[in-house]
């Protein structure tokens, strides 16, 4: 039989956490051996103090936020800086697809309306296309989850990483923290295993340094970031009239990020607010209601800039603040074990405390944060839920529409029911395609890839 170190032991009695070895008798070796590994992995004082941290909510104040739109006239200091290899691309795909009813990580849910494209790959694809269009390597960050990061490397390593570098790759994973009960008591999700759960995706910045990608991205000139979520197939991943406005005519915004307009109250998208004076998102369930709904003189929605959770960072600023992000406390149904019985538990109602970051939290540390307002029909079909809004159906016939705006645009006579996907190694927006490449109509009922 194993047993614990002397530090150990004092630590779970000073913190009040003994009951985690409630049956530490009954284990067998390998498990009592995983059991003070991550026993010996917590930092029993950090999340002590967590409890009192996240739980003070100071008085709000919450106003409309201004934006600038997203126009056509700076993209050459956007492109030049892509050709110097100053712009690095960052993904958060730690989540699973759950809500989707996908059993795998999300990143790999199939999601263009034709070729069954994952969501992975028409990231890889678009960075492909900037590499060689503006002839510069692009690093690619992925942040996984401790639960996908194995499956997410060999669907990476599988699929010949889409055509990049594997040496342009680098994945890392998210942290996780322990679940605590309404007394701040640690629970155990097998006799052998204290109950955890991700970081959230503003863990993706302490991640970032803890595993040298932030000094790797330095040593290797990069100076700016763009973050983008994985659920989003229409997402532009490398954008450099976005960049040109970050970067400004005088000095480089910290922070800048995309929203759209939104399209009815009850959208559940995060929203560009003015709170105490700084740029925050405040969340589609924290906004209150009467604001949601209030609209100006113009009948636009006083609070409708959406995020679609796109931002561009410079790195500097996410060396500075990587450590200072807040952490957010959840109630949630976590199931556990009983401690009298050994039986696992699926509660009924919120029982535990999961504790996340949120990676917008950041706005709030930026100097001269900038709120971009850009197309909605151009960049946001999120895939999120199985069926209804933002799910595969809404977001193919979203990307469908696209692809046929995109060749009437370049002189194609396209019928509405044809079903065409542009692959982003062919273009990334409309003025990519060629053409004289390009068939002169495509009629009902003709599906083609492109
Ligand atoms: C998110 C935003 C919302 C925004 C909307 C746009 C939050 C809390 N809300 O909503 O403001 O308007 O997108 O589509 O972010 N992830 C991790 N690790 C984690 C948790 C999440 O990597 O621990 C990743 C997921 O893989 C996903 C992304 O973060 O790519 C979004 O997380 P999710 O919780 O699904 O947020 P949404 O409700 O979609």
């Amino acid at each position: 039989m194993n047993s614990i170190s002397d530090k150990l032991q004092k630590n779970l009695a000073d913190f009040k956490q003994e009951h985690l070895l409630t049956f530490w008798d009954e284990l067998s070796g390998t498990e009592q051996h995983e059991l003070d590994a991550q026993l010996e992995s917590i930092n029993f004082k950090y999340i002590d103090s967590l409890q009192n941290q996240s739980s003070e909510e100071k008085e709000k104040t919450i106003e409309p936020c201004a934006t600038v739109l997203l126009d056509d006239s700076c993209n050459q200091q956007g492109i030049d800086s892509i050709r110097r290899g100053e712009i690095g691309v960052l993904t958060v795909a730690g989540g699973q697809g759950t809500r989707l009813g996908w059993s795998g990580p999300k990143g790999t849910y199939p999601a263009t309306p034709i070729s069954g494209k994952s969501l992975f790959q028409v990231i890889a694809e678009q960075i492909v296309f900037a590499s060689k269009k503006y002839n510069t390597s692009i690093p690619w960050y992925i942040m996984t989850s401790v639960e996908n990061d194995d499956v997410t490397r060999s669907f990476l390593l599988d699929n010949n990483c889409f055509g990049l570098e594997r040496t342009d790759i680098f994945l890392f994973t998210q942290g996780e923290v322990p679940v605590v009960d309404k007394d701040g008591k640690m629970l155990l999700s097998s006799k052998s295993k204290i109950a955890m759960n991700p970081d959230g995706h503003g863990g993706v910045i302490s991640a970032l340094q803890r595993s040298g990608g932030l000094d790797e991205m330095v040593t290797r000139g990069v100076k700016y970031l763009s973050y983008v979520q994985i659920d989003n197939p229409l997402v532009n991943v490398v954008d450099p009239w976005f960049l040109g406005l970050h970067m400004g005519d005088l000095s480089s915004a910290e922070a800048s990020s995309k929203c759209v307009k939104k399209m009815d109250p009850d959208e559940r998208v995060g929203v560009f607010c003015s709170v105490n004076g700084n740029v925050e998102i405040v969340e589609y369930s924290d906004l209150p209601s009467e604001k949601a709904s209030e609209r100006d003189n113009d009948g636009q929605l006083s609070y409708g800039s959406g995020s679609i959770a796109l931002h561009l960072f410079s790195i500097e600023f996410l060396q500075r603040i990587a450590e200072d992000l807040p952490w957010h406390k959840a109630n949630k149904k976590v199931p556990f074990v009983d401690l009298y019985t050994g039986e696992i538990i699926n509660p009924d109602t919120p029982n535990a405390y999961k504790f996340e970051k949120f990676v917008f939290d950041v706005l709030r540390f930026a100097k001269k944060p900038l709120v971009v307002e850009t197309k909605r029909e151009e960049e946001f079909a999120p895939i999120k839920n199985a069926s209804g809004q933002d799910s595969p159906k809404t977001s193919h016939a979203l990307q469908l529409e696209r692809a046929n705006r995109w060749l009437s645009l370049r002189g194609v006579q396209v019928s509405e029911e044809a079903r065409v996907e542009i692959s982003a190694l062919t273009a990334v927006r409309a003025g990519d395609l060629v053409p004289s490449t390009l068939p002169s109509s495509i009629g009902a009922n003709q599906k083609v890839i492109l």
